[in-house]
């Protein structure tokens, strides 16, 4: 099964995936990893462990000349973008992609020729369904508990099929992870993270289960 990872920073994530494909998940074939981030270190890992690479960035590239402010301008670069993502992705023939913090939203015009081709996008995201959308759903979570606002004392981490709405895509997986009285939030972190290298794993060998049953 081959995949394409997305990421934007550390890729301990993409790292675990790697680990994954060469030792439990002998059929799993990493064709590329795409950063948006050039100094990304994911991208280090993925260059140690002999995977096809690609920089592709919004800012500094033709998308988003500097200076500009005109959203219409600024919405078609985004536009262009996605859809570039999308001819990148495909070119390498991927059965599915998962995005490994992978911190863009993805626009139709990413998603769309994925979805016509059959191709499932997969996201990691540290918060429950529904709870915590988008960026720091962790630190949000923590002060949420700490201010005595957290239903249960828990939040938790989940593997879901990407759709427009950021983060709002049917799960695969979910974990909770109840917060711990006296916990620091770097605690929590850390504790979050380790998880998430599990779940990354089980989540994309349960996509990979579902793509090859509707396949039969
Ligand atoms: C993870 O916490 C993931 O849930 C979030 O971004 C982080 C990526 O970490 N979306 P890494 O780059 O895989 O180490």
């Amino acid at each position: 099964t081959k995949i394409t990872i997305l990421i934007s920073g550390n890729g301990s994530n993409l790292q675990a995936l790697i680990d994954a494909s060469t030792t439990t998940m002998p059929h799993l074939k990493i064709v590329r990893v795409i950063s948006n981030r050039k100094q990304a270190f994911g991208i280090s890992r993925a260059e140690k462990a002999s995977i096809p690479t690609l920089y592709h960035n919004l800012v500094a590239g033709k998308y988003l000349p500097a200076g500009e402010k005109d959203p219409a301008i600024q919405q078609q670069g985004r536009q262009k973008y996605d859809a570039d993502l999308a001819d990148f992705v495909m070119a390498d023939g991927p059965d599915l992609v998962v995005c490994a913090g992978w911190m863009h939203i993805l626009a139709p015009s990413f998603l769309e020729p994925l979805s016509a081709k059959k191709v499932p996008v997969i996201n990691l995201h540290p918060a429950l369904p529904g709870m915590y959308d988008g960026v720091n759903a962790i630190e949000r979570a923590y002060n949420d508990f700490r201010d005595g606002k957290l239903e249960k004392d828990r939040t938790g981490i989940m593997i879901h099929y990407v759709i427009s709405e950021v983060d709002r895509g049917t799960p695969i997986l979910v974990r909770e992870i109840q917060i711990q009285k006296g916990e620091m939030l770097d605690e929590l972190t850390e504790r979050i993270h380790e998880e998430e290298h599990q779940i990354i794993v089980e989540g994309t060998a349960l996509a990979i289960i579902k793509i090859w049953e509707e396949r039969q």
